[in-house]
């Protein structure tokens, strides 16, 4: 950490084909904004860069299959997912488009840059994939086929979205159009490869050595093991390092800069990343900055991150920094602290199959739930997929929230409000300590270490640990208050020193709580400096904190009047007001509902027709279950006794697993009273009973109800 170094932060540039779910918040987003605001608290000079990924064939696709054109797309998805991220508490500094100008100057000069170098494009032409009936090129996702690793069967041309190889149209098995279906043919064309093969030996270089002991990089930080792993299979693969084509024949894009490359576009993967640099251009242009600063400058002096999802892992960490060191006044990242998948519910977000929630469907769904906004956050930051997938479940949602926001963090913090206002009238008490400076830095020695590992944790980029020690540090306030018990010395002594100075104490660390929450739940901390009567945590104020607790200087001074109680987070399991848990059971309800049209759906077809005749054959009588019993040595079958008004039959039903004996006497039922007799198990069964299932494979009784006797002809 520098005080003079420029950070620039990204994020994956999202897709502007869509919405986002909250696996894309976990993975990319809600780690870089921890990060940022908590680099911006240390007073750090940083640039928070995003933006929307606006070429590329997904777009075009959907724009055709609507029938709109592509610019409706991108800025329909553009300002929802912008506005999203605003809403909770995304704080890019810069969010761009990959449709401006200036990006696409930003990449062409790129591309010529190369060019010009020589050695880093080549130009080849080859054979590729070309629909006749639509008279078009086919790459990336116009073209799917089998995927030649690990078979999936929609493999695109670029990608394996199954086990995430990169892929080029003509490994693809059995590759069709997805245009027109067709299987397509072969056709010449001209495109420029990046030679990336030239790159393998700095590359495996950098990831081996640079990266897993950090000494070219960063003081200890080290990259994740993960990431690190996906690189080096990557690079040891000798298909991984061939030149890559970085141009396409499309009519969506940025246009090739050399003379006679009419209807050719660059790679989407090409230009995309390079959005992070005329993001920051386009910031610096609005904010007087010098956005070389933030790309030009060594280690010593610049620190960038790249956060982003596994998927993205081979173009942030071998693609993107070479062609940054084939540029040559590029630097390359600090570090890529890609996050693994967030599932929901066990099972893979999916929106087609109404699987999962969107970003803007939750705060909508949410909108009359308190703190949404943070309730969000934290359960996402509880259990972000850090190093290994993770599952979002409601159920933990609920528990994230209701015991630490509500039991802990909000108990604590509203006990030391309450209580300060009716023992001191709102002031911070004149405790001795507050003069005594060793006094105060051993007393406060567990705020400062348990701040300390909050802070270790963010730089390591350990957000759930450092999540765990936030709430360490407020369970240690909780205890600390519960054990100093001023309330008890109150009665006996009403000046007792203890009572003033464990709300001094108290104080203290809510006033480091207000601070050291806010990268995580950022509009919480603003409501506990409200009831503290302090100003938003403003940046550089975490290293005052840091200074004052080893120093032993209060946080919150002497005499500082706070605000008046009010309740931070009202449980969501709470007997008088179910509001808040009606919300989560609306949620679960939906799932359920999702899951019970799949079992419908796999429920069998029906039968081929058949005929009045034939089922007039069938002689189905009401009756009356008499006595049942289980067949020995079988766990399915009972033997029933059935009164059908004429006569009474014996019959075995491969119901005992459904029903308990006595479950079952009494029962009106239909019988089949015309099947031929069968033996089963030894016993002679005259009929059947019959039976219907629901979506949930649960069995019930076919009954005429109780208003019918026994014994009468269903017609
Ligand atoms: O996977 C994606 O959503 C891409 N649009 C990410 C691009 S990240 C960067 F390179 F811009
Ligand atoms: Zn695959």
């Amino acid at each position: 950490m520098d005080k003079n170094k420029k950070y620039l932060i990204t994020s994956a540039l999202p897709y502007a084909n869509g919405a986002l779910h909250l696996g894309h918040l976990s993975g990319a987003y809600l780690p870089a904004d921890i990060y940022v605001r908590y680099l911006r608290l240390q007073g750090r000079d940083v640039a928070f860069i995003c933006g929307s990924d606006e070429h590329g064939a997904a777009i075009t696709i959907r724009a055709k299959k609507e029938g709109i054109s592509p610019k409706d797309i991108i800025d329909k998805y553009h300002s929802l997912n912008k506005s999203t991220f605003e809403k909770l508490g995304i704080s890019f500094d810069y969010y761009h488009r990959t449709s401006e100008k200036l990006h696409h100057e930003t990449a062409q000069g790129i591309f010529k840059k190369l060019l010009e170098k020589g050695g880093e494009l080549e130009e080849k032409t080859t054979e590729q994939y070309y629909d006749e009936e639509f008279k078009q090129f086919l790459a990336d996702r116009y073209i799917t086929g089998e995927c030649p690793k690990c078979g999936h069967s929609e493999a695109y041309g670029d990608q394996c979205e199954k086990c995430g190889s990169t892929l080029s149209p003509t490994e693809l098995v059995n590759p069709k159009s997805t245009l027109s279906g067709n299987t397509p043919i072969l056709k010449k064309t001209k495109h420029w490869y990046f030679r990336l093969d030239k790159h393998a030996d700095w590359l495996r270089d950098w990831i081996k050595n640079g990266m897993l002991d950090g000494k070219q990089h960063h003081d200890s930080k080290t990259w994740k093991k993960h990431v690190v792993g996906q690189c080096l299979s990557w690079l040891n693969d000798k298909e991984g390092l061939q030149p890559r084509s970085v141009t396409r024949d499309l009519d969506w894009g940025i246009s090739v800069p050399v003379e006679g490359a009419d209807g050719k576009v660059l790679y989407v993967w090409f230009d995309a990343p390079i959005g992070y640099i005329s993001s920051t251009r386009q910031w610096a242009l609005e904010n007087g900055k010098n956005w070389e600063e933030y790309w030009k400058q060594g280690p010593d002096k610049l620190e960038l991150v790249h956060f982003i999802g596994k998927d993205n892992i081979v173009f942030h960490c071998i693609i993107f920094p070479a062609m940054l060191k084939a540029h040559g006044e590029y630097a390359l990242p600090m570090n890529v602290p890609a996050n693994q998948f967030l599932n929901f519910e066990g099972r893979k977000f999916s929106k087609s199959k109404g699987w999962g929630i969107e970003q803007h469907e939750y705060l909508e769904e949410f909108k009359d739930f308190p703190n949404k906004e943070d309730a969000l956050r934290w359960a996402l930051i509880r259990n972000m997929p850090e190093n290994r997938d993770s599952d979002f479940k409601w159920d933990e949602f609920v528990d994230h929230y209701d015991k630490d926001l509500a039991d802990n963090l909000g108990n604590f913090i509203n006990r030391v409000v309450v209580l300060t206002n009716s023992y001191f009238e709102g002031k911070v008490p004149a405790a001795a300590i507050a003069d005594d400076e060793a006094a105060f830095i051993e007393k406060l020695k567990p705020v400062k270490k348990l701040a300390n590992s909050v802070i270790d944790e963010i730089e390591k980029f350990n957000f759930r640990a450092a999540a765990a020690a936030l709430m360490e540090l407020s369970s240690w306030g909780n205890q600390y208050l519960q054990d100093a018990a001023p309330w008890a010395a109150r009665k006996s002594d009403p000046d007792a020193e203890i009572i003033k100075e464990s709300l001094f104490v108290s104080l203290q660390t809510v006033a480091a709580l207000s601070i050291l929450c806010e990268p995580f739940i950022p509009f919480t901390s603003l409501r506990i400096r409200q009831l503290l009567n302090l100003p938003k945590a403003k940046n550089g104020i975490l290293e005052l904190v840091e200074a004052k607790l080893k120093l032993g200087k209060p946080l919150i001074p002497v005499g500082h009047k706070i605000g008046k109680p009010a309740i931070l987070f009202a449980k969501i399991h709470d007997r008088k007001d179910k509001s808040r848990l009606e919300i989560i059971e609306r949620q679960k309800a939906k799932l359920e509902a999702v899951l019970a049209a799949e079992k419908a759906n796999e429920r069998p077809p029906i039968k081929p027709e058949t005929t009045f005749d034939d089922f007039t054959k069938l002689d189905i009588r009401t009756g009356t279950v008499l006595t049942a019993e289980a067949v020995p040595k079988t766990k399915k079958l009972l033997k029933l006794t059935v009164d059908i008004g004429i006569e009474t039959r014996t019959v075995v039903s491969g119901i005992a697993e459904h029903f308990k004996p006595e479950e079952v006497v009494g029962k009106k039922v239909l019988l089949l009273a015309n099947l031929a007799p069968r033996k089963l198990r030894g016993v002679v069964s005259q009929g059947m009973v019959l039976m219907a299932e629901d979506a949930e494979g649960k069995l019930g009784f076919v009954s005429a109800g109780e208003a019918w006797g026994n014994g009468l002809t269903v017609r």
